[in-house]
């Protein structure tokens, strides 16, 4: 059966330059990045070179790069690297969306069981964070905002520019998890105005397994993990090499699709695809990214924001990722009623 992939914001194809890039560094590099003698500079070399090239898809320097498993370590890494026993105390506060990657959403029940507060601020009927509810939301001891850049499942980009000012008025932390923007959208984390912003491989034709976070210089960030002093002590553990190299190629690409058309023609493939008569498009913010559509029922096949419709599809060879986002927030009450606009 031909079978038609349409999930690729759960995991994306390595492209083939990719793979090449990649490919050496399982064999003939095969040094570890801190060895002195030439294997290791080779590799360290290779591993330096994929810094600049994923910093300056993000717009900051090298040395604010740390290289990562993933999306969910960066989070993780994030979030806990900030809120540490000695940076923070019990009773602090953390602000986060009701909407956010497990990543980010289990990271911040793991801190309210330790004694932070966390405030879970809702999205409205566009899926969008009100960034005054996140005003509204600060607290004398809060300690850090994370909201999401662009949602997994629904492609809306939130307005985190302005939770950005409002962070920095109130001289908190801010992260962003922009695994679902990177390379999609054009991220200037100074622009921005982000402390932190984590990115994975796989989202953007990398391989699974490698990711990056950025750390604005002089952001105090306790490790996770305790080793040698790799990625200037920020994450232990020797460098994934291969991974590292196939990310910074993959930004090299992303970012020449963002600046040479590609990224808008396939809006307007999306746009295509939407506007077909039997696929109805629902939540209709101007702001959700390029890459995302959303097929929330097809006629013939059932609601694809039920697993079973993604099943159905699936067996007919059309592979969807299932909407769970907005669900969620209906289940918990959290999905507010579209405010005027
Ligand atoms: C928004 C978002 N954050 C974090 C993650 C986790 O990234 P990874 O799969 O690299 O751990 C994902 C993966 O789906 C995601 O969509």
């Amino acid at each position: 059966m031909r079978r038609v992939y349409f999930d690729n914001n759960a995991s994306t194809p390595i492209l083939p330059e990719v793979f090449d890039a990649m490919r050496p560094y399982f064999g003939e590099h095969f040094g570890n990045a801190s060895s002195i003698h030439h294997h290791g500079q080779e590799t360290r070399a290779a591993v330096e070179r994929a810094r600049e090239s994923v910093a300056n898809l993000l717009g900051c320097r090298a040395s604010e790069i740390v290289f990562t498993s993933g999306g969910t370590e960066g989070d993780n890494l994030a979030i806990f690297g900030l809120t540490k026993p000695g940076l923070t105390k019990p009773g602090d506060h953390i602000i986060t969306s009701t909407i956010e990657h497990h990543a980010v959403l289990n990271s911040c029940k793991q801190l309210e069981a330790s004694g932070c507060e966390v405030t879970y601020v809702p999205v409205d009927g566009h899926c969008l964070v009100d960034p005054d509810d996140v005003r509204r939301a600060l607290r004398k001891n809060t300690k850090l905002i994370t909201i999401m850049m662009a949602n997994n499942e629904t492609g809306v980009l939130q307005q985190v520019e302005e939770i950005a000012k409002i962070a920095a008025e109130a001289d908190v932390y801010f992260h962003t998890d922009a695994v679902q923007a990177a390379g999609k959208v054009p991220i200037n984390v100074k622009q921005i105005g982000c402390d932190l912003l984590s990115i994975s491989g796989h989202k953007m034709h990398a391989p699974q397994g490698v990711g990056a976070v950025y750390v604005r210089k002089g952001t105090i960030l306790q490790p996770m993990l305790y080793g040698g002093r790799h990625e200037r002590s920020r994450r232990a553990g020797t460098e994934n090499v291969p991974g590292i190299v196939a990310l910074g190629k993959a930004a090299e690409l992303a970012q020449n699709a963002l600046q040479n058309g590609e990224v808008a023609e396939m809006a307007a493939m999306r746009d295509q695809i939407e506007n077909v008569p039997e696929w109805q498009r629902r939540a209709a913010s101007p702001e959700y990214h390029k890459h995302l559509f959303r097929l929330h029922r097809w006629r013939s096949a059932g609601h694809c924001a039920r697993p079973q419709g993604t099943r159905r599809l699936d067996r007919r060879g059309v592979l969807l990722g299932s909407n769970r986002a907005f669900s969620r927030a209906h289940r918990d009450g959290t999905l507010a009623r579209p405010r005027p606009r």
